[in-house]
């Protein structure tokens, strides 16, 4: 296969032509295979290619919801898009476990981004730092044209700070801008107002000092690390009401509880596979309502590390004997812009949701977060996860199997007291299907 040109350019069938003579030996099967997922509405299929580029067909995700749930008093069904099932059932067994003890509870902290001009200044260190609140102003006037919208919506610049990294490596400083952008995530608004004031700091020096300028702009981005853009999201309860789990009295449930959140304050390798249960219900609800999961979980695993050691991002207490089990989530997301007025599933997302504005979904998504970690913790420290995992987990390796409906039927009562895996779920499908032929049915 040779270097291909001009591939952005083809049609869509010219795209899968290529792509089934260079990937399938030129199996036309496939490329009808891929077309088959094509939205029957051709406008509708022009808007999903429009997301992406290159686009040759739609990925099917399931979506799904997880009713039940109570935030600040009010009752929500939580849209989640995932491929795992169990974090859908977790979701919804913790709305319920969770609804008659006074449900979630969450608080928006705090609502700053934050994005940094990086650029290399040689000259006297000692003019940029006694000048620099007179270029902030000359940063923040002369940028204000194109930040009319988002102050007229109440956000925009709030601050910007000059930072020195010049010991770590030679004449690296840095614009350290902070910016309130409302309701939209804000990347492509930072973004914006970044490359102005990094022409304006290079326009600034040029002026100042003349043209033999000592400043490099080497890049100007908006940064996922948003530690200030906080939420809580909390449950409580006094022990007792906690009940029996499984076996384990309130008492127990809950020490356990404490000491698996201990575990993962200690151990990275435990906290990695604790917050990724956590993301297992935030991305789901971001997918959903079209926001970007990666900047959610790039900022959430550094926010993890924070002290310096990657920790758990849940935490618990057992005081007065009142359980209480939070977490604190930043979580730079939006409600309008980006995919939110585009995609029709996101908007039936946000609108089952009640059309939050960005704090009422961080407080949401924060939620989704806390009870997918609720729900695996009181899985891991009673019956195990394997139980409830490999049950939902069922149905994939029997379609798999290419089970029929009739044996998936039979295979979810005969389960209903083993232990599920793909190799018992083999044998019971031979032995059924040998017994089928035996009977001559
Ligand atoms: C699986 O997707 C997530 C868990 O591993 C999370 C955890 O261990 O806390 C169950």
């Amino acid at each position: 296969m040779s270097l291909v040109k001009g591939y952005s350019k083809l049609s869509k069938d010219q795209k899968l032509d290529w792509l089934v003579q260079n990937y399938f030996h030129n199996d036309n099967s496939v490329k009808e295979e891929f077309k088959a997922y094509w939205h029957r509405d051709d406008n509708a299929q022009a808007r999903y290619d429009e997301f992406s580029e290159n686009t040759l067909t739609n990925f099917y995700m399931p979506y799904g919801i997880a009713p039940n749930f109570m935030i600040n008093g009010k009752d929500y069904a939580l849209p989640m898009v995932i491929e795992e099932s169990s974090v859908v059932a977790a979701m919804a067994n913790t709305g319920k476990f969770w609804y008659d003890k006074g449900g979630f509870h969450a608080q928006v902290i705090s609502v700053e981004k934050v994005g940094q001009v990086h650029f290399l200044y040689f000259g006297d260190k000692e003019f940029l730092k006694s000048r620099f609140s007179e270029i902030r102003s000359f940063l923040i006037e002369n940028g204000a044209y194109l930040s009319i919208n988002m102050d007229g919506r109440g956000g925009g610049v709030l601050d910007i700070e000059l930072v020195d990294f010049s010991e770590h490596e030679e004449g690296y400083f840095q614009l350290k801008a902070t910016f309130d952008t409302c309701d939209s995530m804000g990347a492509n608004f930072i973004n914006t107002m970044l490359e102005e004031y990094a022409t304006l700091l290079k326009d600034y020096i040029c002026l100042e000092r003349g043209f033999d300028a000592t400043i490099e702009i080497i890049m100007s981005i908006v940064s996922n690390y948003t530690p200030k853009s906080l939420v809580r999201a909390w449950v409580e309860c006094p022990i007792e009401k906690l009940g029996v789990v499984a076996g384990y009295s309130a008492q127990q449930f809950a020490q356990k509880i404490k000491m698996a959140v201990r575990i993962a304050e200690i151990d990275p390798h435990r906290a990695t596979t604790h917050n990724k249960g956590i993301y297992n219900g935030v991305d789901a609800l971001i997918i959903a309502t079209g926001n970007d999961f990666r900047a959610v979980e790039a900022c959430g695993h550094t926010y993890a590390a924070k002290s310096g050691h990657y920790a758990s991002l849940t935490h618990c207490s057992l005081a007065d004997g009142v359980f209480k089990f939070w977490i604190d989530l930043p979580l730079a997301i939006g409600t309008v812009g980006g995919l939110t007025q585009l995609h029709p599933l996101v908007k039936r997302s946000l609108e089952i949701l009640g059309n939050p504005d960005a704090k009422g979904l961080m407080e949401i998504v924060a939620c989704a977060g806390l009870a997918q970690n609720f729900a695996a913790l009181k899985a891991l420290t009673t019956v195990g996860i394997q139980q409830g995992h490999m049950k939902m987990h069922l149905l994939n390796i029997l379609n798999h199997l290419n089970a029929s409906e009739e044996e998936k039927t039979f295979a979810l009562t005969y389960f209903k007291d083993k232990v599920v895996s793909f190799t018992t779920t083999r044998v019971m499908l031979e032995q059924l299907r040998s017994a089928k032929v035996k009977d001559g049915r």
